[in-house]
Protein backbone atom coordinates (compact mmCIF):
# COMPACT_ATOMS: atom_id res chain seq x y z
CA UNK A 1 0.00 0.00 0.00
CA UNK A 2 1.93 2.86 1.47
CA UNK A 3 2.26 5.32 -0.45
CA UNK A 4 0.51 8.69 1.61
CA UNK A 5 -0.99 5.26 3.79
CA UNK A 6 0.96 4.45 7.39
CA UNK A 7 3.84 1.78 6.96
CA UNK A 8 1.81 -1.10 8.11
CA UNK A 9 -1.17 -0.42 6.08
CA UNK A 10 -1.97 -3.73 3.81
CA UNK A 11 -5.15 -5.39 2.67
CA UNK A 12 -6.36 -9.00 3.99
CA UNK A 13 -7.37 -11.97 1.96
CA UNK A 14 -10.74 -10.47 1.63
CA UNK A 15 -9.24 -7.34 0.57
CA UNK A 16 -10.08 -5.61 4.35
CA UNK A 17 -7.36 -2.45 5.01
CA UNK A 18 -5.49 -3.34 7.91
CA UNK A 19 -3.40 -0.95 10.32
CA UNK A 20 -0.88 -2.53 12.67
CA UNK A 21 -2.60 -6.01 11.85
CA UNK A 22 -5.78 -4.82 12.40
CA UNK A 23 -8.85 -5.19 10.21
CA UNK A 24 -10.66 -1.65 10.04
CA UNK A 25 -13.82 -3.51 10.12
CA UNK A 26 -12.78 -5.20 13.46
CA UNK A 27 -11.98 -1.36 14.87
CA UNK A 28 -14.99 0.35 13.03
CA UNK A 29 -17.39 -2.59 14.57
CA UNK A 30 -15.65 -2.16 18.12
CA UNK A 31 -14.86 1.64 18.37
CA UNK A 32 -17.51 3.56 16.17
CA UNK A 33 -16.81 5.74 13.31
CA UNK A 34 -15.37 8.22 12.43
CA UNK A 35 -12.45 6.83 13.99
CA UNK A 36 -8.61 8.22 13.76
CA UNK A 37 -6.53 5.14 13.78
CA UNK A 38 -2.95 5.72 14.73
CA UNK A 39 -0.36 3.39 13.35
CA UNK A 40 2.31 3.43 16.40
CA UNK A 41 4.87 2.09 14.53
CA UNK A 42 4.70 4.44 11.96
CA UNK A 43 4.64 7.09 14.11
CA UNK A 44 7.73 5.72 16.25
CA UNK A 45 9.37 5.02 12.77
CA UNK A 46 9.10 8.84 11.92
CA UNK A 47 10.63 10.05 15.01
CA UNK A 48 13.48 7.80 14.90
CA UNK A 49 13.80 8.64 11.08
CA UNK A 50 14.15 12.87 12.03
CA UNK A 51 16.65 11.62 14.72
CA UNK A 52 18.72 10.17 12.69
CA UNK A 53 18.08 12.56 9.45
CA UNK A 54 19.12 15.24 12.10
CA UNK A 55 21.89 13.62 14.04
CA UNK A 56 23.54 16.50 16.92
CA UNK A 57 20.25 18.03 16.42
CA UNK A 58 17.47 18.44 18.66
CA UNK A 59 13.99 17.52 17.28
CA UNK A 60 10.76 19.03 18.81
CA UNK A 61 7.82 18.09 18.00
CA UNK A 62 5.39 20.60 17.18
CA UNK A 63 2.34 19.69 18.93
CA UNK A 64 0.06 21.78 17.57
CA UNK A 65 -0.55 19.18 14.95
CA UNK A 66 -1.85 16.88 17.07
CA UNK A 67 -1.59 17.52 20.64
CA UNK A 68 -3.44 14.62 22.95
CA UNK A 69 -1.66 13.16 25.84
CA UNK A 70 -0.53 9.77 24.24
CA UNK A 71 0.96 10.82 20.81
CA UNK A 72 3.26 13.32 23.45
CA UNK A 73 4.21 10.26 25.31
CA UNK A 74 5.19 8.46 22.49
CA UNK A 75 7.12 11.10 20.83
CA UNK A 76 8.63 11.90 24.30
CA UNK A 77 9.86 8.47 24.86
CA UNK A 78 11.36 8.50 21.09
CA UNK A 79 13.13 11.60 22.62
CA UNK A 80 11.69 14.38 21.08
CA UNK A 81 11.68 17.79 22.58
CA UNK A 82 7.79 19.29 22.87
CA UNK A 83 7.23 22.56 21.42
CA UNK A 84 3.64 24.34 22.39
CA UNK A 85 2.23 27.18 21.61
CA UNK A 86 -0.46 27.78 24.21
CA UNK A 87 -1.38 27.48 28.04
CA UNK A 88 -3.66 24.20 27.18
CA UNK A 89 -0.68 22.39 25.02
CA UNK A 90 2.04 23.27 27.67
CA UNK A 91 -0.69 21.74 30.48
CA UNK A 92 -0.98 18.79 28.25
CA UNK A 93 2.65 18.13 27.87
CA UNK A 94 3.09 18.65 31.39
CA UNK A 95 0.12 16.16 31.97
CA UNK A 96 1.84 13.35 29.54
CA UNK A 97 4.78 14.11 31.68
CA UNK A 98 6.66 15.62 29.76
CA UNK A 99 10.18 17.11 31.35
CA UNK A 100 9.68 20.67 31.65
CA UNK A 101 12.79 22.00 30.46
CA UNK A 102 12.16 19.32 27.11
CA UNK A 103 8.88 22.21 26.22
CA UNK A 104 9.96 24.91 24.03
CA UNK A 105 6.80 27.58 24.87
CA UNK A 106 5.83 29.75 21.39
CA UNK A 107 2.88 32.07 20.42
CA UNK A 108 2.58 35.01 19.17
CA UNK A 109 0.30 36.59 21.67
CA UNK A 110 1.22 34.95 24.82
CA UNK A 111 -0.58 36.48 27.80
CA UNK A 112 1.04 37.31 31.02
CA UNK A 113 -0.86 33.91 32.45
CA UNK A 114 0.68 31.89 29.95
CA UNK A 115 3.91 33.49 30.13
CA UNK A 116 3.55 33.03 34.28
CA UNK A 117 2.57 29.55 33.71
CA UNK A 118 5.91 28.47 31.48
CA UNK A 119 7.85 30.17 33.93
CA UNK A 120 6.35 28.42 36.75
CA UNK A 121 6.78 25.29 35.12
CA UNK A 122 10.14 25.68 34.39
CA UNK A 123 10.11 25.32 30.93
CA UNK A 124 13.23 25.07 28.64
CA UNK A 125 12.56 28.06 26.38
CA UNK A 126 10.48 30.66 25.87
CA UNK A 127 10.48 31.83 22.02
CA UNK A 128 9.20 35.69 22.69
CA UNK A 129 7.23 37.44 19.66
CA UNK A 130 7.25 40.70 19.80
CA UNK A 131 8.02 43.64 21.88
CA UNK A 132 4.97 43.63 24.28
CA UNK A 133 5.55 39.97 25.25
CA UNK A 134 9.54 40.79 25.87
CA UNK A 135 8.28 43.42 28.44
CA UNK A 136 5.77 41.11 29.70
CA UNK A 137 8.30 38.43 30.39
CA UNK A 138 10.60 40.54 32.12
CA UNK A 139 8.01 41.51 34.58
CA UNK A 140 6.52 38.19 35.02
CA UNK A 141 10.47 36.96 35.72
CA UNK A 142 11.23 39.78 37.45
CA UNK A 143 8.62 39.59 39.95
CA UNK A 144 9.79 35.45 40.42
CA UNK A 145 13.42 36.78 40.71
CA UNK A 146 14.34 34.77 38.13
CA UNK A 147 15.56 34.60 34.36
CA UNK A 148 14.08 33.21 31.94
CA UNK A 149 15.53 31.66 28.32
CA UNK A 150 14.63 32.96 25.39
CA UNK A 151 14.80 32.56 22.15
CA UNK A 152 13.97 35.66 19.42
CA UNK A 153 11.25 34.70 16.85
CA UNK A 154 12.78 35.89 13.37
CA UNK A 155 10.88 36.75 10.48
CA UNK A 156 13.37 36.10 8.06
CA UNK A 157 12.25 37.48 4.56
CA UNK A 158 11.60 33.55 3.05
CA UNK A 159 8.54 32.94 1.12
CA UNK A 160 8.26 29.34 1.20
CA UNK A 161 5.73 28.27 -1.94
CA UNK A 162 2.95 26.60 0.14
CA UNK A 163 -0.91 27.82 0.76
CA UNK A 164 -1.14 31.33 1.80
CA UNK A 165 -2.85 30.42 5.06
CA UNK A 166 0.45 28.24 6.24
CA UNK A 167 3.36 30.61 5.03
CA UNK A 168 4.68 32.32 8.09
CA UNK A 169 8.47 33.77 7.11
CA UNK A 170 7.50 36.38 4.38
CA UNK A 171 8.37 40.12 5.81
CA UNK A 172 4.75 40.73 6.27
CA UNK A 173 3.71 38.30 8.81
CA UNK A 174 1.80 38.46 11.74
CA UNK A 175 4.68 36.23 13.27
CA UNK A 176 8.06 37.24 14.90
CA UNK A 177 10.30 40.31 14.59
CA UNK A 178 10.36 41.21 10.34
CA UNK A 179 14.63 41.12 10.39
CA UNK A 180 14.32 43.42 7.25
CA UNK A 181 12.47 46.06 8.70
CA UNK A 182 15.37 46.43 11.84
CA UNK A 183 12.63 44.58 14.35
CA UNK A 184 14.71 41.57 15.08
CA UNK A 185 17.99 43.78 16.02
CA UNK A 186 16.01 46.10 17.78
CA UNK A 187 14.21 43.18 20.01
CA UNK A 188 18.21 41.71 20.35
CA UNK A 189 19.40 44.93 21.83
CA UNK A 190 16.47 45.19 23.92
CA UNK A 191 16.35 41.62 25.35
CA UNK A 192 20.31 41.97 26.12
CA UNK A 193 19.95 44.63 28.24
CA UNK A 194 16.82 43.37 30.47
CA UNK A 195 17.92 42.21 33.71
CA UNK A 196 15.63 39.11 33.88
CA UNK A 197 16.02 37.96 30.42
CA UNK A 198 18.59 35.33 29.22
CA UNK A 199 18.84 35.69 25.21
CA UNK A 200 20.51 32.65 23.76
CA UNK A 201 19.10 31.82 20.82
CA UNK A 202 17.32 32.68 17.69
CA UNK A 203 13.87 30.86 15.75
CA UNK A 204 12.69 31.02 12.66
CA UNK A 205 9.79 28.88 10.82
CA UNK A 206 8.87 29.37 7.34
CA UNK A 207 6.10 27.62 6.69
CA UNK A 208 4.52 24.51 6.69
CA UNK A 209 4.23 21.39 3.88
CA UNK A 210 6.78 23.02 2.08
CA UNK A 211 8.59 20.50 -0.62
CA UNK A 212 12.04 21.17 -1.25
CA UNK A 213 15.14 22.02 0.42
CA UNK A 214 15.64 25.43 -0.95
CA UNK A 215 13.57 27.26 1.69
CA UNK A 216 15.05 25.32 4.48
CA UNK A 217 18.25 26.23 3.24
CA UNK A 218 17.76 29.46 2.90
CA UNK A 219 16.74 29.74 6.37
CA UNK A 220 19.47 28.16 7.65
CA UNK A 221 21.90 30.99 6.03
CA UNK A 222 19.68 34.14 7.39
CA UNK A 223 20.19 32.63 10.52
CA UNK A 224 23.63 32.01 10.66
CA UNK A 225 24.74 35.44 8.86
CA UNK A 226 22.20 37.11 11.72
CA UNK A 227 23.92 35.29 14.80
CA UNK A 228 27.24 36.61 12.63
CA UNK A 229 26.47 39.84 11.88
CA UNK A 230 24.76 40.02 16.00
CA UNK A 231 28.11 39.36 16.84
CA UNK A 232 30.00 41.41 14.84
CA UNK A 233 27.71 44.69 15.17
CA UNK A 234 25.76 44.43 18.50
CA UNK A 235 28.11 42.30 20.48
CA UNK A 236 25.75 39.48 21.18
CA UNK A 237 26.62 36.28 20.98
CA UNK A 238 24.22 33.81 20.79
CA UNK A 239 24.54 29.86 20.87
CA UNK A 240 21.47 28.43 19.41
CA UNK A 241 18.85 28.33 16.60
CA UNK A 242 15.81 26.56 15.87
CA UNK A 243 14.89 26.03 12.37
CA UNK A 244 11.22 25.54 12.73
CA UNK A 245 9.55 22.94 11.27
CA UNK A 246 7.58 23.05 7.51
CA UNK A 247 8.59 19.63 5.63
CA UNK A 248 5.73 18.96 3.58
CA UNK A 249 3.74 15.36 3.45
CA UNK A 250 2.43 13.08 0.87
CA UNK A 251 -1.43 13.34 1.43
CA UNK A 252 -2.25 11.45 -2.34
CA UNK A 253 0.36 9.45 -4.75
CA UNK A 254 0.79 12.64 -6.59
CA UNK A 255 2.54 14.60 -3.66
CA UNK A 256 6.65 13.88 -3.36
CA UNK A 257 8.15 15.45 -0.21
CA UNK A 258 11.71 15.17 0.30
CA UNK A 259 13.24 12.32 2.40
CA UNK A 260 13.50 13.15 5.96
CA UNK A 261 17.50 12.07 5.76
CA UNK A 262 17.54 14.20 2.50
CA UNK A 263 16.60 17.42 4.40
CA UNK A 264 19.06 17.12 7.05
CA UNK A 265 21.83 16.29 4.85
CA UNK A 266 20.98 19.97 2.94
CA UNK A 267 20.70 21.55 6.43
CA UNK A 268 23.52 20.15 8.32
CA UNK A 269 25.94 20.80 5.14
CA UNK A 270 24.67 24.56 5.07
CA UNK A 271 25.02 24.83 8.65
CA UNK A 272 28.82 23.25 8.50
CA UNK A 273 30.06 25.43 5.35
CA UNK A 274 28.64 28.55 6.53
CA UNK A 275 30.06 28.49 10.24
CA UNK A 276 32.82 27.78 8.79
CA UNK A 277 32.68 30.82 6.23
CA UNK A 278 31.29 33.01 8.74
CA UNK A 279 33.88 31.45 11.58
CA UNK A 280 31.22 31.04 13.67
CA UNK A 281 31.20 27.66 16.60
CA UNK A 282 28.49 25.43 15.12
CA UNK A 283 24.83 26.84 17.05
CA UNK A 284 23.04 24.36 19.03
CA UNK A 285 20.42 23.51 16.47
CA UNK A 286 16.99 22.67 16.86
CA UNK A 287 14.37 21.41 13.91
CA UNK A 288 10.94 21.41 14.84
CA UNK A 289 8.37 19.43 12.82
CA UNK A 290 4.83 18.66 13.65
CA UNK A 291 3.25 17.03 10.34
CA UNK A 292 6.08 15.14 9.22
CA UNK A 293 6.09 13.07 12.46
CA UNK A 294 2.27 12.86 12.72
CA UNK A 295 0.67 13.39 10.13
CA UNK A 296 1.17 9.73 7.50
CA UNK A 297 0.85 7.76 11.05
CA UNK A 298 -3.01 8.31 11.13
CA UNK A 299 -5.87 7.06 8.46
CA UNK A 300 -9.27 8.67 9.55
CA UNK A 301 -11.93 5.33 9.10
CA UNK A 302 -15.43 6.77 8.11
CA UNK A 303 -18.64 4.83 7.21
CA UNK A 304 -20.87 5.85 4.13
CA UNK A 305 -24.91 6.97 4.99
CA UNK A 306 -25.72 8.20 1.91
CA UNK A 307 -25.13 7.84 -2.10
CA UNK A 308 -26.88 10.31 -4.32
CA UNK A 309 -26.40 10.12 -8.17
CA UNK A 310 -26.83 13.27 -10.02
CA UNK A 311 -27.71 12.29 -13.95
CA UNK A 312 -25.05 14.04 -15.49
CA UNK A 313 -23.55 15.55 -12.92
CA UNK A 314 -22.12 14.76 -9.53
CA UNK A 315 -22.68 11.77 -7.56
CA UNK A 316 -22.47 12.65 -3.82
CA UNK A 317 -21.32 10.03 -1.41
CA UNK A 318 -21.96 11.21 2.34
CA UNK A 319 -19.74 10.03 5.22
CA UNK A 320 -20.67 10.57 9.06
CA UNK A 321 -17.93 12.95 9.65
CA UNK A 322 -16.66 15.55 7.68
CA UNK A 323 -14.80 19.45 8.31
CA UNK A 324 -15.70 18.82 11.98
CA UNK A 325 -13.32 15.76 12.23
CA UNK A 326 -10.98 17.51 9.32
CA UNK A 327 -11.67 20.97 8.42
CA UNK A 328 -8.65 20.75 6.11
CA UNK A 329 -10.19 20.41 2.53
CA UNK A 330 -12.44 23.24 3.23
CA UNK A 331 -9.71 25.06 4.90
CA UNK A 332 -6.77 25.13 2.51
CA UNK A 333 -8.59 23.09 -0.35
CA UNK A 334 -6.22 20.03 0.64
CA UNK A 335 -6.52 16.60 -0.69
CA UNK A 336 -6.15 13.36 1.16
CA UNK A 337 -6.33 10.00 -0.74
CA UNK A 338 -10.12 8.05 -0.29
CA UNK A 339 -10.03 4.42 -0.28
CA UNK A 340 -13.27 1.76 -0.15
CA UNK A 341 -11.42 0.25 3.34
CA UNK A 342 -14.01 -2.59 4.35
CA UNK A 343 -13.59 -4.91 1.47
CA UNK A 344 -12.69 -5.26 -2.00
CA UNK A 345 -14.51 -4.41 -4.88
CA UNK A 346 -14.02 -5.43 -8.62
CA UNK A 347 -16.57 -2.82 -10.04
CA UNK A 348 -15.18 -0.61 -12.36
CA UNK A 349 -14.03 3.34 -10.50
CA UNK A 350 -16.66 6.03 -10.66
CA UNK A 351 -15.65 9.71 -9.78
CA UNK A 352 -17.73 10.55 -6.63
CA UNK A 353 -17.20 13.66 -4.41
CA UNK A 354 -16.93 12.66 -0.73
CA UNK A 355 -18.88 15.08 1.75
CA UNK A 356 -19.36 15.03 5.47
CA UNK A 357 -22.73 15.71 7.23
CA UNK A 358 -22.27 19.19 8.06
CA UNK A 359 -24.43 21.77 6.75
CA UNK A 360 -22.16 23.89 4.59
CA UNK A 361 -21.35 22.86 1.33
CA UNK A 362 -17.53 23.46 1.72
CA UNK A 363 -17.76 20.09 4.01
CA UNK A 364 -15.71 18.09 1.31
CA UNK A 365 -13.59 15.36 2.21
CA UNK A 366 -12.71 15.07 -1.43
CA UNK A 367 -13.84 15.52 -4.72
CA UNK A 368 -14.16 13.98 -8.04
CA UNK A 369 -11.95 10.85 -6.42
CA UNK A 370 -12.37 7.56 -7.91
CA UNK A 371 -13.97 4.75 -6.40
CA UNK A 372 -16.15 1.73 -6.73
CA UNK A 373 -18.90 2.11 -8.64
CA UNK A 374 -20.52 -0.08 -6.49
CA UNK A 375 -20.10 1.79 -3.46
CA UNK A 376 -22.62 1.14 -1.19
CA UNK A 377 -24.50 2.61 2.30
CA UNK A 378 -22.72 1.02 5.10
CA UNK A 379 -19.42 0.84 3.38
CA UNK A 380 -16.29 1.63 5.08
CA UNK A 381 -14.31 4.03 3.42
CA UNK A 382 -10.82 5.45 4.72
CA UNK A 383 -9.06 8.69 4.35
CA UNK A 384 -4.88 9.23 4.52
CA UNK A 385 -2.79 10.68 6.58
CA UNK A 386 -5.11 12.23 8.81
CA UNK A 387 -3.03 12.50 11.98
CA UNK A 388 -2.02 16.65 11.89
CA UNK A 389 -4.21 19.58 11.81
CA UNK A 390 -7.33 17.35 11.89
CA UNK A 391 -8.06 16.17 15.42
CA UNK A 392 -5.87 19.45 16.80
CA UNK A 393 -8.45 21.54 14.73
CA UNK A 394 -12.18 19.25 15.58
CA UNK A 395 -14.75 21.43 16.27
CA UNK A 396 -18.55 19.92 17.56
CA UNK A 397 -20.21 22.26 14.33
CA UNK A 398 -23.62 20.95 13.97
CA UNK A 399 -22.88 19.60 17.78
CA UNK A 400 -21.25 16.49 16.27
CA UNK A 401 -19.33 15.14 18.77
CA UNK A 402 -15.74 14.48 18.62
CA UNK A 403 -14.82 11.26 17.36
CA UNK A 404 -12.51 8.41 19.25
CA UNK A 405 -9.01 7.80 18.53
CA UNK A 406 -6.99 4.46 18.63
CA UNK A 407 -3.51 3.33 18.56
CA UNK A 408 -2.78 0.39 16.81
CA UNK A 409 0.68 -2.52 16.86
CA UNK A 410 0.91 -5.51 16.10
CA UNK A 411 -2.37 -6.63 15.95
CA UNK A 412 -3.12 -4.72 19.67
CA UNK A 413 -5.63 -2.06 19.73
CA UNK A 414 -5.38 0.42 22.61
CA UNK A 415 -7.81 4.01 23.27
CA UNK A 416 -6.04 7.10 22.33
CA UNK A 417 -8.97 9.31 22.72
CA UNK A 418 -12.61 8.73 23.85
CA UNK A 419 -15.09 9.32 21.84
CA UNK A 420 -17.37 12.17 23.11
CA UNK A 421 -20.83 11.60 23.86
CA UNK A 422 -23.74 14.06 23.86
CA UNK A 423 -23.06 14.98 27.60
CA UNK A 424 -19.97 16.23 26.76
CA UNK A 425 -21.65 18.52 24.15
CA UNK A 426 -23.38 20.11 26.46
CA UNK A 427 -21.18 19.97 29.48
CA UNK A 428 -20.37 23.58 29.63
CA UNK A 429 -23.90 25.13 28.34
CA UNK A 430 -25.44 27.24 31.14
CA UNK A 431 -29.77 26.43 31.48
CA UNK A 432 -31.76 29.57 31.84
CA UNK A 433 -34.52 27.00 33.10
C1 LIG B 1 6.57 27.77 15.25
C2 LIG B 1 6.17 26.54 14.56
N1 LIG B 1 6.99 25.47 14.62
C3 LIG B 1 6.69 24.31 14.02
C4 LIG B 1 5.51 24.17 13.32
C5 LIG B 1 5.22 22.84 12.70
O1 LIG B 1 5.04 22.90 11.34
P1 LIG B 1 4.81 21.54 10.55
O2 LIG B 1 3.67 20.84 11.18
O3 LIG B 1 4.51 21.97 9.18
O4 LIG B 1 6.07 20.77 10.64
C6 LIG B 1 4.64 25.25 13.21
C7 LIG B 1 3.41 25.11 12.44
O5 LIG B 1 2.66 25.99 12.18
C8 LIG B 1 4.98 26.46 13.85
O6 LIG B 1 4.17 27.51 13.80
Amino acid sequence: MPGPWPITADRDADGVLTIGGVPVTELARDHGTPLWVVDEADLRERCRRYREGFAGVDVAYASKAWCTVGVLQIVDEEGLYVDVASGGELHTALIAGVAAERIVMHGNNKSRTELVEAVDAGVGRIVVDSFVELERLEAVASERSTRATVWLRVTPGIDAHTHEYVRTGHDDAKFGFTLSLGLADEAARLAADLPHIDLVGVHAHIGSQIFGTDPFIANTEVMLDLLARWRDELGITLTEVNLGGGMGIRYTHEDHPVEVARYGRAVLETVDERCEALGLPRPRLMVEPGRAIVGPSTVTLYEVGTVKPLTGLTTWVSVDGGMSDNIRPALYDAEHEVTLAGRSSAASPQAVTVVGKHCESGDLVREHVPLPSDLAVGDLIAVAATGAYTASMASNYNRLPRPAAVLVRDGVVRPLVRREGYDDLTRHDVSLR
